[in-house]
């Protein structure tokens, strides 16, 4: 891990009038960069040649003469090849000489590596580097083991294509889309191996998947992303904040779903498979009687996240959970940091993030707004790791 000293020396030496926020352009950017706007902080993406325009052109910021923003939200932006020349040198100096505090987000870490981002990137973070693995499935301490530590409902895991019992989901990397899922479901393991077989031959999924596959009981029910935040600075009410909730398009499966039964079952017979690569986002809000409950996990997760990896969260979150029938939660995926379904709040706020702060609150304004309270009470160490 990078030493916390270099980190708060290249933080020391930031100018803190001229904070700007940076952040890798996908996944959650858009959001990030809007709510830095509305917070009043200049922003910077980073983006990765070719698929920079959503940035660099069609939300380019623009500025009246007095500085305040009137369109777009993206003020300067970084092209680079890969990236992953994100921990080149050159670019991070490029970030710590204009006073950049960075937002990771899960791109982030998906295009450099983990062991970049902890070992190599010496720009200030705001949010918890370290626990930034967690996420990595499989690793040895990541998302199921700290949920275990927490006490915390999570689908009960299924060792053997032969336990398979009940409805199953077989967590797997696609082969071709690498950064995407293979993911598929099975009721028993004679339906495991015919699944399997077809997605090989089709080349979705590895001859070896199973070695780096998680299989757990498929929840029946919703889908709910818990969108929390978590202020290390707030003193006076409580720290854990939901701000909202958000549920995933996914391909193919939405469309499989929105065909009548039998011709799904015709599908696949014929070996055409649902998949999971998420493509979009929608926003919900809980039963209240739920809500006590949603506190509950995060309150327990952020108890956890402190004592297993000092200092724990900070900042934004998101709890990935499904709600049985008998309205249990049990969380299946966790982020510790900006989740991939917040554009769906972006500038309309989200509908508890709003009611707690009486105003248009996604979560990039929540971050901007925490980095504005930080700078004020000079406290930035706090938030940044
Ligand atoms: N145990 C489960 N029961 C029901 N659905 C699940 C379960 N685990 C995952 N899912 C579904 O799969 C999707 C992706 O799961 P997730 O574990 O978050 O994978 P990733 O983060 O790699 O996309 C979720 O949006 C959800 O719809
Ligand atoms: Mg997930």
């Amino acid at each position: 891990m990078i030493d916390r000293e270099q980190v708060l020396s290249i933080l020391e030496g930031y100018d803190p009038t001229s904070i700007r926020i940076g952040v890798v352009a996908s996944h959650s950017a858009l959001d990030t960069c809007d709510g830095a706007v509305s917070e009043g902080f200049g922003t910077l993406a980073i983006c990765q040649k070719g698929r920079e325009r959503t940035f660099a052109n069609y939300f380019r910021s623009q500025k009246d003469p007095s500085g305040q923003v009137t369109r777009g939200v993206v003020d300067d932006v970084l092209i680079l090849d890969r990236f992953k020349d994100l921990i080149r040198p050159a670019a991070q100096s490029f970030l710590t000489e204009s006073n950049t505090l960075f937002i990771p987000n899960r791109s982030f870490v998906s295009y450099c590596g983990i062991d970049s981002v902890e070992n190599d990137f010496a720009v200030p973070i705001v949010g918890s580097r370290n626990l930034l693995r967690s996420e990595e499935r499989g690793d040895e301490k990541d998302y199921y083991w700290l949920l275990e530590k927490a006490g915390l409902p999570y689908p009960k895991k299924i060792d053997s294509p032969e336990d398979i019992d009940r409805l199953t989901i077989v967590k797997v990397h696609h082969k071709v889309k690498t950064l995407e899922r293979g993911f598929f479901t099975a009721s028993s393991p004679e339906q495991f191996y015919a699944k399997s077989k077809e997605l090989i031959a089709q080349g979705i999924i590895e001859e070896d998947f199973l070695d780096s596959a998680r299989m757990e009981e498929y929840v029946i029910g919703p889908v709910f992303n818990l969108d929390f935040f978590y202020s290390p600075l707030e003193e006076r009410g409580e720290k854990i904040e939901l701000l909202g909730i958000d549920w995933r398009f996914e391909s193919s499966l939405d469309g499989y779903v929105r065909l009548p039964a039998g011709q799904q079952i015709g599908l696949e017979k014929d070996g055409v498979l649902p998949e999971y690569t998420v493509c979009g986002h929608n926003s919900a809000t809980l039963r209240e009687s739920l809500l006590e409950k949603a506190f509950e996990l995060a309150e327990r997760y952020v108890k956890a996240a402190e004592k297993h990896y000092h200092p724990g969260i900070i900042g934004p979150f998101c709890l990935q959970t499904c709600v049985d029938k008998d309205l249990n939660f049990y969380i299946y995926d966790v982020a510790p940091r900006i989740g991939g379904g917040t554009n769906v709040h972006m500038a309309v706020g989200h509908p508890y993030g709003n009611t707690l702060w009486r105003k248009e609150m996604s979560t990039g304004r929540r971050l901007a707004m925490e980095i504005r309270r930080a700078l004020e009470q000079e406290r930035l160490e706090e938030i940044v790791t």
